[in-house]
């Protein structure tokens, strides 16, 4: 089984993303790490509990970082997430708490006790990734893989014309992490806006896997109308897309090149290829056909 640690701000993609890893069965989800970016990280560190205990799973979760290494706090997308990150669902009470150490204590130390055998799969700010390469210098080769999904290469932004928003909210952050020299793949825009999901697909999963499609279901409900107030009908499959990137790279076309990220001004946050250090994998295409059934066969397939 592959060892799989998701740094997470849930989120309704997010959430897609852990029960997806939870239920996939070739996956060991060895922990979650929380950071804010959709919700703030108390709330991002509360769902990823109740996501914990939906899945029936005993694993850690520890709490990361409240805001980006050097960008002042933003204000959180309550219109695309929720107030409480899980669209229209109200907040839920795990009775699990949260890990003694933090984040960056416990993806540092279970890299350190696992060497080569971690794939880490930040779906988030980058934040606690970062810290933790600059807390242990052997972070970056104690970790197996690190699956990013933020960027867009060739293709526009999400959260403006130049920036996906995971990079857009702590560039700095991603900087440090494209420089460390880990092996890295990154799973943008360029290829998580070629898999989407309808309402029919998660009213279809509800049916067929009621516990964890009727989640879904009902968080999906704002995520659609927000894609659909942009004039798009269907929702992206971000974050799960990095988790099955992880266990199934053969299903995307990669280019390996050194990156930057930019981290100032109106193009703040974009990817961009660059020269002079470790080239990484960055998605440009994908078999969104055998993605998107993958996904949802593993959800119904758990039911
Ligand atoms: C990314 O931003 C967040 O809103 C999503 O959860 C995903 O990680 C997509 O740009
Ligand atoms: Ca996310």
């Amino acid at each position: 089984d592959m060892k799989l640690l998701i740094d997470t701000d849930p989120g309704i993609d997010d959430a897609m993303a852990i029960i997806f890893a939870a239920r996939h069965p070739d996956i060991e989800l060895v922990g979650l790490t929380t950071v804010f970016g959709n919700v703030a990280v108390e709330t991002a560190t509360r769902n990823a509990l109740v996501l914990v205990e939906h899945c029936g799973l005993d694993i850690p979760v520890a709490e990361g970082a409240a805001r980006p290494l050097v960008l002042p706090p933003f204000e959180f997308p309550a219109h695309i997430h929720g107030a409480d990150g899980f669209g229209h669902l109200p907040a839920m009470q795990p009775t699990n708490q949260k890990a003694t150490e933090s984040a960056v204590e416990f993806m540092t130390r279970i890299a350190r006790e696992n060497p080569g055998e971690i794939t880490l799969c930040p779906v988030g700010p980058i934040t606690n990734v970062a810290e933790a390469i600059r807390h242990d210098p052997d972070f970056s080769s104690n970790i197996k893989r690190i699956v990013i999904m933020g960027g867009a290469l060739d293709a526009p932004g999400n959260i403006s014309p130049f920036a996906e928003a995971n990079t857009f909210h702590d560039p700095h952050a991603l900087e440090i992490v494209l420089a460390s020299g880990a092996d890295v793949l990154m799973i943008g825009l360029d290829v998580t806006l070629q898999v989407t999901l309808q309402a029919e697909d998660f009213r279809a999963l509800a049916d067929a896997a009621p516990h964890d499609g009727g989640l879904l279901d009902g968080m999906a409900e704002l995520y659609l109308e927000f894609y659909q107030s942009v004039g798009k009908e269907g929702c992206a499959l971000h974050d799960p897309m990095a988790v099955i990137a992880c266990l199934h790279p053969e299903l995307f076309t990669v280019e390996h090149t050194a990156m930057t990220c930019i981290d100032h001004g109106e193009r703040i946050g974009q990817t961009l290829r660059s020269t002079g250090r470790a080239p990484v994998a960055v998605a440009l295409d994908c078999q969104a056909q055998s993605i998107r059934e993958m996904f949802l066969n593993v959800i119904r397939n758990a039911a």
